[in-house]
């Protein structure tokens, strides 16, 4: 398809700016302005998702081969991508992997990476948790989530995994959780995607001492 505004190369560059704002939208110190564009961004999405979701359903009764050729459009392969409704093949990594990692040589990657600290929460007694509820919480830098289920509390970050997406307004299905933006199903025991097995959410350690103080160690 031919160039309509921006060439794709523009239309790539738009895309990596758009991620480095989101990531300082990421560490702003203000928690409301934060949570106020991440509700703004998830009410974007999904009143962008309903259309295109049923747009291309409509297209796949009715004409697959204009589906085809749409989703060869680089721009609109890359939206459709955004919103899991066509397969983006990841790049082939040109280097080794365990080698490197990003830019940077395994060995510099501990100057660069220190020692995170560790911190045991306490969060109230257990009792007060309601089961099957997602518990959105705030430490230092760390959001993650707590839940309990079947009488079992489980700790997990509060991001979906290669996003900046918050989780806590998903659906919980005994110990999964799945994102409400794209659907990944993490098993709240291990963290790991059951659809996705190669993401995987930060899982935090969870104590109930006999009175029943929950304790959650966080690492920042
Ligand atoms: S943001 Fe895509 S599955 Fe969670």
């Amino acid at each position: 398809m031919k160039k309509v505004i921006f060439s794709d190369e523009e239309f790539e560059e738009n895309l990596q700016h758009l991620n480095r704002l989101m990531e300082e939208a990421e560490i702003l110190p203000y928690p409301n302005a934060k949570e106020l564009i991440f509700s703004i961004l998830k009410y974007f999405d999904s009143v962008h998702r309903e259309p295109l979701s049923r747009m291309m359903e409509m297209l796949k009764e009715k004409d697959p081969s204009l589906r085809k050729d749409i989703e060869g459009d680089f721009s609109v392969k890359t939206m459709l991508g955004l919103y899991d409704l066509v397969e983006v093949k990841e790049p082939e990594p040109t280097v080794e992997k365990d080698k490197v990692l990003g830019f940077v040589s395994m060995e510099e990657v501990t100057v660069l990476n220190p020692e995170k600290n560790k911190e045991w929460l306490e969060l109230g007694n257990v009792k007060d948790l309601v089961e099957k509820k997602l518990y959105a919480k705030n430490f230092e830098r760390v959001n993650f989530l707590i839940s309990k289920v079947d009488k079992k509390v489980y700790a997990v970050e509060n991001q979906c995994v290669d996003s900046i997406l918050p989780i806590d307004s998903g659906k919980l299905e005994e110990h999964f959780l799945i994102c409400p933006w794209h659907g990944c199903r993490y098993d709240l025991k291990t963290g790991i995607a059951e659809n996705h097995p190669q993401k995987k959410l930060e899982v935090y350690p969870v104590e109930i001492e006999e009175d029943g103080l929950l304790k959650v160690e966080i690492s920042y």
